[in-house]
């Protein structure tokens, strides 16, 4: 319990301790009792739920996704596999997974409508504005999927729905964008493989998959499932508690993850290495100009709210990247200039103090340059990634009874009451 005193009053606030002993003070009847709120600009402080799905200790560097360590998903798992786990809460069985992936084959293919869609798009429409467009679209084609049908709910079924069409519909947009033909799913693969298939095939080209390369984007999309209440995450579960359905919520979702400081990151990256490698200027000039905030300038793919020691999922990607180039015999620049630029970065006291490490995104995009992804699709990655952990976010946001809208307070700073004057528009 802790008392909070002010003048002559006072106000009792419970402990919450969660599973993991993480600590919080329930200030939910703070307003009520005493008309104050408190100020968090950002949520630094703030926890807006108690949520089941993922643990992160930012200290430690610990991510698990529903128990499970994010080391051993991204090393043993499938990506439907930790799908179904961040989603339903825990492993699936070999029925579950079969009847899983099954639902997820089934719901491939998109409406043929889609294509007119796709045509009212400008050539050089980016695809995240393409995918959250689409993925709202999707949601009108669903008047069946609200219904049980041969024991498959309408949640079971649009959540699969969710998941087996964002990678059809980012194919589908980056084939539009480059004026080649749509492919359609091949539904015997795997998820990533059938992606690349879709991504590289041509009508009279089929696209080999290197097992690499396959098993390198399958670690990419386990890694980036869930990551608890991160900005688009947050995102998807104000719109929900609004009582918006899984379509618009995760459409909100996308937007949210477009922008530079969230997953644009990834492409901000590697923007940055090419502007290093193009430049006359060192790494090391380019750190000052970081240093000194020279027009904003940040060290892209560097600093997290959570993480103040290291971001697992780097330290992973990285391994990952080395591995892949290593393979391929190539002797990556831009993996030379982030190695150098990290080094550089992690022995200087701007960043020690700051305890700014790499993040997911420092990495990732060497990943997805090496598949042969192009730039402009690295955030649409991470956004096929993320879906499952949408989803669950939305299922766990409504099937919490007791869940009330999401809508903060704030404090207001603008003019004091004034009297209209009208002008005379004449
Ligand atoms: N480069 C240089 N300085 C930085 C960086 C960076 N990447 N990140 C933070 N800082 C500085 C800030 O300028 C601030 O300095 P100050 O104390 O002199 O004012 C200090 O470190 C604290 O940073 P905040 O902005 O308060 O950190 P916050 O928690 O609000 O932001 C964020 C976190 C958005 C990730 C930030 O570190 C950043 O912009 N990083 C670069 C973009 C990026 O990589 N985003 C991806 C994050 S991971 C993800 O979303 C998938």
């Amino acid at each position: 319990m802790l008392r909070i005193e002010f003048g002559d009053q006072s106000l009792e606030c419970p402990l919450v301790v969660g599973t993991e002993n993480e600590k919080a003070i329930d200030i939910s009847q703070l307003r009520s009792k005493t008309g104050y709120i408190t100020l968090d600009d950002s949520f630094g402080n703030t926890g807006s739920c108690k949520s089941g799905i993922t643990y992160i200790d930012g200290d430690k560097g610990v991510l698990r996704y529903r128990g499970y360590a994010i080391e051993e998903l991204a090393e043993k798992s499938s990506f439907i596999e930790t799908a179904y786990l961040i989603i339903y809460g825990n492993l699936p069985n070999k029925s579950e997974y079969d009847l899983f992936s099954d639902l997820l084959t089934s719901q491939e293919i998109l409406h043929e409508g889609f294509r007119h869609h796709f045509e009212g798009f400008p050539n050089n429409a980016h695809p995240m504005a393409m995918l959250s467009a689409m993925i709202n679209a999707m949601g009108c084609y669903q008047s069946d999927l609200y219904e049980v049908e041969d024991g498959v709910s309408r949640f079971d079924k649009s959540a699969a729905q969710l998941i087996s069409q964002v990678r059809t519909i980012a194919a589908a947009a980056y084939k539009m964008s480059i004026g080649q033909p749509m492919v359609y799913p091949y539904p015997e693969k795997s998820y990533a493989e059938n992606f690349l298939q879709m991504m590289f095939s041509l009508p009279n080209k089929h696209y080999e998959v290197d097992p690499d390369i396959l098993h390198a984007l399958t670690m990419f999309l386990i890694l980036h499932v869930d990551h608890e209440q991160n900005c688009s995450t947050s995102t998807v579960r104000v719109v929900a508690s609004s009582g918006a359905n899984l379509h618009a919520s995760c459409s909100a979702g996308v937007c949210a993850l477009w922008g530079r400081l969230h997953g644009g990151a990834n492409q901000g990256v590697v923007e940055m290495f090419n502007k290093i490698k193009n430049s006359d200027y060192t790494v090391k000039e380019f750190i000052e100009k970081v240093k000194k905030k020279e027009g904003g300038a940040k060290l892209m793919g560097f600093g997290h709210r959570v993480y103040k020691n290291f971001d697992p999922r780097a330290q992973i990607l990285q391994k990952a990247a080395h591995k892949l180039l290593d393979k391929a015999g190539k002797q990556d620049e831009l993996l030379e200039i982030a190695q150098e630029l990290a080094e550089s970065a992690l022995h200087d006291e701007y960043f020690i103090e700051r305890k700014l490490y790499p993040n997911v995104d420092f990495y990732s995009g060497i990943i997805l340059q090496a598949i042969g992804i192009p730039l402009n699709m690295f955030t649409v990655m991470f956004a096929i990634g993320r879906m499952p952990g949408w989803i669950a976010h939305w299922k766990e946001i409504n099937e919490n009874s007791k869940q009330r809208i999401y809508r903060p307070r704030q404090i207001y700073v603008g003019e004091t009451i004034r009297k209209y004057i009208p002008v005379d528009k004449r």
